[in-house]
């Protein structure tokens, strides 16, 4: 059988069906798509984060699947503990085998979180097609300390269809508000999935006021 791709990812409906495609994709996410499409957004989301500043303290990784971004991260020197959410359990728990994580939380984004106090909140990957929205938001600023640094990529294709221009102005409790557009992939995506070779998302920075 052939491992989820791209495709099947973007046409996601709901909850369930996202813990299904995950759980036959997490074995093979990172030797397969990620390598295969040299997914560059966790480095690019890491990179962002860090040059926005964050405060000392604990980091929250939204959508952290297999933990990408948190190796990003500790690659780019960021010591500080770096916890996971997720939905899927099998990408949790491919994500754990890595020793990254101070801990790891199933947890559904789009829901009031069981967790708070972070000074970081970064996510690579997440808020795209089929996957996560604005809705949100809240629950990301609802889970922050005051100061705390936001880097988060949105798939430039869902900015305007999704609305995260109104969402992101009617957070209002956010300040210092920036945005650059990157690669989601490098060269090797163009034999590997020409489709989405150029695909972009937008890394928004900000700060919790
Ligand atoms: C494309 S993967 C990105 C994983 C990782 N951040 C990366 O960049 O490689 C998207 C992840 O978001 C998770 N996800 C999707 N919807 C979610 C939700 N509502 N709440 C929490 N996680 C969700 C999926 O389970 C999956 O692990």
């Amino acid at each position: 059988m052939q491992p989820p791709d791209l495709s099947n990812a973007y046409a996601l409906n709901g909850a369930e069906d996202c813990q299904r495609l995950y759980a036959d994709w997490a074995q093979s996410y990172d030797t397969d798509f990620a390598a295969g499409m040299d997914y560059r957004l966790p480095a690019e989301t890491a990179a962002a984060f860090l040059r926005a500043g964050p405060l000392a303290g604990p980091v929250l990784d939204v959508g952290a699947g297999t933990g990408l971004l948190a190796a990003a991260l500790r690659a780019m020197g960021h010591e500080g503990a770096i916890d996971a959410l997720d939905l899927s359990d099998a990408m949790l728990a491919q994500a754990g085998s890595k020793g990254l994580y101070r801990r790891l939380t199933k947890a559904d984004v789009t829901q009031p979180l069981p967790m708070s106090g972070y000074t970081g909140i970064v996510s690579s990957g997440t808020f795209t097609h089929g996957h996560v929205g604005p809705e949100a938001l809240p629950n990301l600023i609802a889970a922050a300390l005051p100061g705390a640094v936001f880097a988060l990529s949105i798939n430039a294709a869902v900015w305007d269809d999704l609305g995260f221009d109104p969402a992101f102005r009617a957070l209002g409790t956010i300040t210092d508000l920036d945005r650059s557009e990157v690669a989601i992939y490098g060269q090797a995506a163009q034999a590997r999935d020409p489709a989405h070779a150029t695909d972009t998302a937008l890394i928004v920075t900000f700060r919790k006021s």
